[in-house]
């Protein structure tokens, strides 16, 4: 191997394994809900409420290999304690650097993945309706 295409390997592997995409969660009704994720890393995010129709949350989720697990977003009618089942939950494998992944949290079917925009989704719930 030479040693010009080696430090092009090196170059081009982080680019290939990192991810940075945009999710945006909206709230479709007015009473309280809470929320969570469960990243493709396996750490959760803090739990987060809306408490009206139409407010947006944003977050940017950033790693390597975000591809090989999926991203979960869980719903609750009250802050969850251990163990409660959330209302409902959505999955998809994510991949991508800028684009976003626009949800939706229904009042009784809990989050949707509404669609995604500009990134990689796939094996999952992707967009409305599927
Ligand atoms: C989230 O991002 C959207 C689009 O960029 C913006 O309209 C909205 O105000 C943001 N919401 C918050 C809470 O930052
Ligand atoms: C897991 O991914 C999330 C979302 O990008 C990030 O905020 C968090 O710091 C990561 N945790 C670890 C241990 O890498």
């Amino acid at each position: 191997m030479n040693r010009s295409y080696t430090i092009l390997l090196l170059l081009s592997l982080p680019l290939l394994e990192t991810c940075k995409f945009s999710a945006q969660i909206r709230s479709e009704t007015d009473r309280d809900v809470w929320a969570q994720f469960t990243f493709h890393n396996k750490t959760e995010s803090e739990v987060f409420k809306f408490s009206k129709y139409g407010e947006t949350k944003n977050f940017t989720i950033t790693g390597t290999f975000c591809n090989l697990a999926p991203t979960v977003l869980k719903s609750w009618e009250q802050f969850p304690k251990k163990g409660m089942n959330p209302i409902g939950q959505t999955s998809a494998h994510l991949e991508g650097m800028g684009g976003t992944i626009y949800y939706k949290i229904f009042p009784k079917h809990g989050p949707a993945a509404v669609r995604a925009e500009g990134m990689l989704c796939s094996w999952g719930q992707c967009r409305l309706g599927k």
